[in-house]
């Protein structure tokens, strides 16, 4: 593909470099430059191009503003020892990306071309990866309805972009047991509805049982099916794992729940583990009656974001209920060095999931 074009940012443009460890945070800093396209009904994706980072200038009636139609991405690249650079699983997250542009009406992407624009933004953003252990470029694809118009309907116009930052550990708390709360309030997602896009909706929706969990002091939520809320669907913003006797199970994608990239991988490696794997509903009953019967080994969440966060303690109801005795269990911990080692090259990638950018 041709070298998309670019807009040097003056000198005076370019942002200081903070030390690039750890202590980076999520979602902070970004870097100096966006990958930017169009979209309209006669030209359809067009005007590749790389600008200095800055704000957007959209008319106050930009559709996204009003209605919400906007889809996204999260995917990380990663600096191997060597210096190299590589992204994980890319194509999953542009795929996804599609998918749930189908959901909100908006223009499908061509996954190869975004693909080589996100290897050409970050080439060109390279001294910006960071080098520390566990620390990574972020990589935010975003889509929005940029067409000005009140009154809902389909936008006919689009921009796509892709900013960067540099990331550290998404917990403070880094890779740690983390506190539940099993919400009956409020619900994520319905069958029928977004939970299975990438969208801005779901993320609004969960911000109150977010903030109420944080007062009860969780770090997040649980989130169960909407109708008979009983059923454990996701953590947070992550997929869920039980690991109940030598079972793996985790919640099927039957619409409620975002297809975690993070999700099939563990999937994949729990079954080159020989580990019993199954994706079927599970009832916070079941997984409450295997805790008191010391079935109940580990419970984690996996996501982009933060790997593999394993759960220390799960509150149902006004209890509190500790798993694994407050630590990290040995799956867990088997399963985050699994993928963070393939991630940073430090182990074989026996199934092709790194590509190389740099
Ligand atoms: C609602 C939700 N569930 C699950 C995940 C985990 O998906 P992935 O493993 O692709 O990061 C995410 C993060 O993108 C999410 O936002």
């Amino acid at each position: 593909m041709t070298e998309i074009p670019v807009t040097k940012a003056s000198p005076k443009e370019l942002k200081k470099k903070p030390a690039l460890g750890m202590e980076l945070g999520f979602g902070k800093i970004f870097t100096d430059y966006l990958f930017l396209m169009d979209h309209d009904p006669g030209q359809g994706w067009h005007h590749p191009r790389v600008e200095p980072y800055r704000p957007l200038s959209l008319d106050p009636a930009a559709l996204v503003l009003h209605y919400g139609q906007e889809v996204f991405e999260g995917l990380k690249a990663y600096r191997w020892r060597n210096g190299e650079i590589y992204l994980f699983r890319p194509r999953m997250n542009y795929e996804r990306l599609n998918r749930s542009a189908r959901r909100l009406c908006m223009p499908e992407l061509d996954v190869e071309f975004v693909l080589e624009a996100t290897r050409q933004l970050i080439r060109l953003e390279k001294d910006w990866v960071p080098p520390a252990p566990g620390t990574s470029l972020y990589i935010r694809p975003n889509m929005i309805a940029n067409e000005a118009a009140l009154g809902v309907q389909i936008s006919k116009k689009f921009l796509f972009y892709i900013m960067l930052g540099p990331v550290g550990a998404y917990y403070p708390q880094g890779f740690n047991p983390v506190d539940i709360y099993v919400t009956e309030k409020y619900i994520r997602a319905a069958r029928g509805g977004l939970g299975e896009a990438k969208t801005l909706a779901n993320y609004a929706s969960s911000l109150l049982a977010q903030e109420e969990a944080h007062e009860l002091g969780y770090t997040q939520v649980l989130w169960l099916d909407a109708i008979e809320r009983k059923y454990a669907e996701e953590v947070g913003t992550s997929n869920i794992f039980f690991y109940i006797d030598d079972e793996l199970v985790t919640p099927p994608l039957h619409g409620t729940i975002l297809p975690g990239v993070t999700r099939d991988s563990v999937l994949h490696i729990a079954r080159s583990l020989e580990l019993k794997v199954t994706e079927r509903m599970i009832s916070l009953d079941e997984v409450i009656s295997a805790l008191e019967s010391g079935k109940l080994k580990e419970v984690f969440a996996t996501g982009t974001a933060a790997v593999i966060s394993p759960v220390g303690k799960l509150a149902p109801r006004g209890k509190r209920h500790i798993i694994s005795g407050g630590k990290v269990g040995p799956l867990s911990r088997k399963l985050y060095d699994h993928i963070m080692g393939i991630q940073y090259g430090k182990i074989k990638d026996p199934y092709g999931w790194m590509e190389k950018v740099a």
